[in-house]
């Protein structure tokens, strides 16, 4: 498969996923998290969404398109992995993190730390939404919409 159409694929599993979870987070209180902002796609369709929730974003710097920029006080910028852990216990109903970057060694390194944290900003049946795989006790597998191939994009409830 080309990368063309590996890009595709995941992006369409990424929206299809946070389209199918959205009547499960509506039933659990609490703001979303977007662990890597990037230009701020995911973001406007998280805030299409979720019209009524805070809406708290996380990235390095700011390089997002003005428009899908979320106000000063829900930007955090620096290394997610350290600004992340002033989140713990927010009780969040809903976490996507895509910072995922294709090249093993450096997710492997992200991997030390995701889980954990993810699990730690959720609530009670908060819902994880990943690009990578989070294997942590309190992160149950949920099974995916219809059309997407194990393994490409990964939705978790928390215990
Ligand atoms: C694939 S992009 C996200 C794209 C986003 N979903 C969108 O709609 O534009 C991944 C983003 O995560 C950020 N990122 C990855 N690892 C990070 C880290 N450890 N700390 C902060 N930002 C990180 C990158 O800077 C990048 O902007």
């Amino acid at each position: 498969m080309s990368r063309l159409d590996s890009f595709i694929r995941r992006l369409t599993a990424q929206r299809d996923i946070l389209n199918a979870i959205i009547d499960l987070v509506e039933g659990v209180k609490g703001p979303v998290l977007e662990f890597g902002l990037g230009n701020g796609r995911t973001y406007d369709h998280l805030r299409e969404h979720f019209p009524d929730r805070r809406i708290i974003a996380f990235d390095w710097e700011i390089r997002s398109y003005s428009a899908s920029t979320p106000q000063a006080e829900n930007m955090v910028t620096g290394n997610i992995r350290d600004t992340g852990q002033a989140f713990l216990g927010i009780n969040a109903a809903l976490a996507h993190a895509d910072i995922g970057t294709g090249h093993d060694e450096i997710d492997a390194v992200t991997l030390t730390w995701l889980p954990q944290l993810m699990a730690g900003v959720l609530t009670h049946h908060g819902i994880a939404v990943s690009g990578l795989p989070l294997e942590h006790p309190e992160l149950l597998p949920l099974p995916l919409p219809g059309g997407i191939k194990e393994g490409r994009y990964f939705l978790y409830r928390r215990t």
